[in-house]
């Protein structure tokens, strides 16, 4: 192995010299059109405000605030086995969660399942039944008993991380699939009969308590083990968030008659932020997936931002400057693999942005192992700089979200729980995300964070037990706002 020479200093301002003219004017019009001033954070922050009022109001927006019907928050007393599924991203999880008789209390055990890909943009059947095997492999596995009919039906809460309609918790018409997900004749469903469909073939012991978004079992499992908790965030493949409001201050479940000061929390679904385009600086590449994508016009906010995206922004640069004939970029190279749609994720940038080596050796590597591309310093440099860009468009935007949830609610200081790949793995991701809400929020100088991004409970699997729980005890207690099946709930 050569040597990989001195560990890289956090200031690279010195390691341009070396970068000739072409490559230094593409990064100073990079620099440009990725960089987001603290003056345009907040413009897009109070335009986020509006949107989210617009989203409860009667006549909607594009941020669809979706009421729940998770009414509230566990107090730490509920206890029983529930099974929780998991649907949202690139995997499947199934958990079985104890709450326990100790306040606040549990034990998991927990099977993950790839989601082949080709599921994504298949047959709607095809998706139910794997989801239906997963859950019968789990069961059979965790629970060694001869006849699946032995066993006493366990209440399951269902993470399904899309937007919802949801007349009731345990009832939900998927609005639009997301996150590149595009099987046909589920839009417009009601998923719960498909889900329970796919359940009764096979008799499996299980039925459905609530049907929940990964935000909403984020806040919930959060604020179970820290009262200070407002907000859910996921920065993951998508993103988005959920809190809590008063019935009172949703217009759109007026006629419901709820208790104006009852609790109800809002799965935003703000990946659709903007959709109209009036305030996210959108590059010629963020047109570009939004128009390939499978729901052009959707996700605005999304698409620049979350998980599936950012490696595809960043293919989508590097070609771009690679075929513009004012530049050396790559020149002679065969770039084939580049070429191909969705072929880098965000753990490529991930990668680049961790390569600690002055002379960026490790990022060399991977464009010759994953692309066949033997990349020059020069090039290099150009590289390393554009993911850090594109990295911190995706943090600063990313604080826009919570920040404009605490502006609309008045929230000064709280915990938002955060979960998510790209929050969990990207590197600087929450360090940026700090310092943009430091700037939205004006904090003065040397105040304390008064509003702190920290990792989440497990939202998908306790939190999913915990609704499930909650919604049950709601039945014993005769409070069926939003519950459709309580019979099948007792
Ligand atoms: C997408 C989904 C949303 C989910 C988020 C994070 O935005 O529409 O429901 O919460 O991804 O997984």
């Amino acid at each position: 192995m050569p040597p990989l020479g001195p560990r890289r200093q956090p200031s690279r301002r010195g390691s341009m010299a070396d970068v000739p003219d072409d490559l230094l004017d593409q990064i100073k019009e990079l620099e440009k059109i990725f960089s987001l001033e603290k003056d345009k954070l907040i413009q897009v922050t109070d335009h986020f405000v509006k949107e989210l009022d617009k989203g409860l109001s009667v006549e909607g927006g594009s941020i669809p605030m979706n009421p729940t019907w998770v009414m509230g928050f566990p107090d730490g007393n509920e206890t029983g086995t529930f099974l929780a599924l998991d649907m949202g991203g690139t995997n499947l999880r199934v958990c079985e969660v104890i709450l326990l008789e100790e306040k606040g209390e549990y034990d998991i055990i927990q099977s993950k399942y790839r989601m082949p890909s080709e599921l994504r943009t298949g047959e709607s059947d095809e998706l139910w039944e794997y989801i239906a095997d997963c859950i019968q492999q789990f069961i059979e596995y965790h629970h060694e008993v001869e006849n699946l009919a032995e066993l006493d039906t366990i209440p399951i809460g269902f993470t399904f991380s899309f937007p919802a309609t949801q007349e009731y918790i345990d009832h939900g018409v998927l609005q639009r699939w997301t996150k590149g997900f595009d099987i046909k004749g589920v839009e417009g469903q009601d998923v719960v009969p498909l889900f329970e469909a796919a359940l009764a073939k096979r008799k499996l012991p299980v039925k459905l308590s609530a049907l929940i978004n990964d935000t909403t079992g984020t806040l919930i499992a959060s604020a179970y083990t820290d009262s200070s908790m407002k907000i859910g965030c996921i920065f993951g493949t998508g993103c988005n968030a959920a809190y809590m409001e008063n019935c009172g201050s949703v217009p759109k479940i007026t006629d419901y008659n709820l208790p104006p000061d009852m609790p109800i929390a809002i799965n935003c679904e703000y990946g659709a932020f903007d959709n109209e385009n009036v305030v996210l600086p959108r590059t010629k590449y963020d047109v570009i997936i939004d128009n390939d994508s499978p729901r052009p016009g959707q996700q605005a906010f999304e698409k620049m931002i979350a998980g599936l995206y950012l490696g595809e922004i960043f293919r989508l640069v590097l070609v771009d400057i690679h075929d513009n004939k004012n530049c050396n970029f790559f020149s002679g190279q065969d770039i084939s693999k580049l070429r191909d749609a969705y072929t880098l994720d965000a753990s490529f940038l991930s990668d680049i942005e961790n390569d600690p080596f002055e002379n960026l050796q490790e990022t060399g590597d991977i464009f010759k192992q994953e692309l066949g591309i033997t990349a020059q310093k020069p090039e290099l440099e150009l590289i390393r700089r554009l993911a850090e860009l594109i990295g911190t468009r995706a943090a600063r935007l990313s604080a826009c979200g919570p920040a404009a949830i605490c502006k609309k609610k008045n929230i000064t200081t709280c915990h938002v729980g955060a979960d998510g790949s790209v929050f969990n793995k990207y590197p600087h991701f929450k360090a940026r995300g700090a310092v943009a809400l430091r700037e939205i929020l004006g904090w003065e100088k040397g105040q304390k964070d008064m509003v702190n991004i920290v990792s989440a409970e497990d939202g998908s699997g306790v939190g999913a037990a915990l609704i499930a729980a909650l919604t049950i005890k709601r039945v014993k207690e005769g409070n069926l706002a939003g519950i459709k099946n309580a019979e099948r709930q007792a």
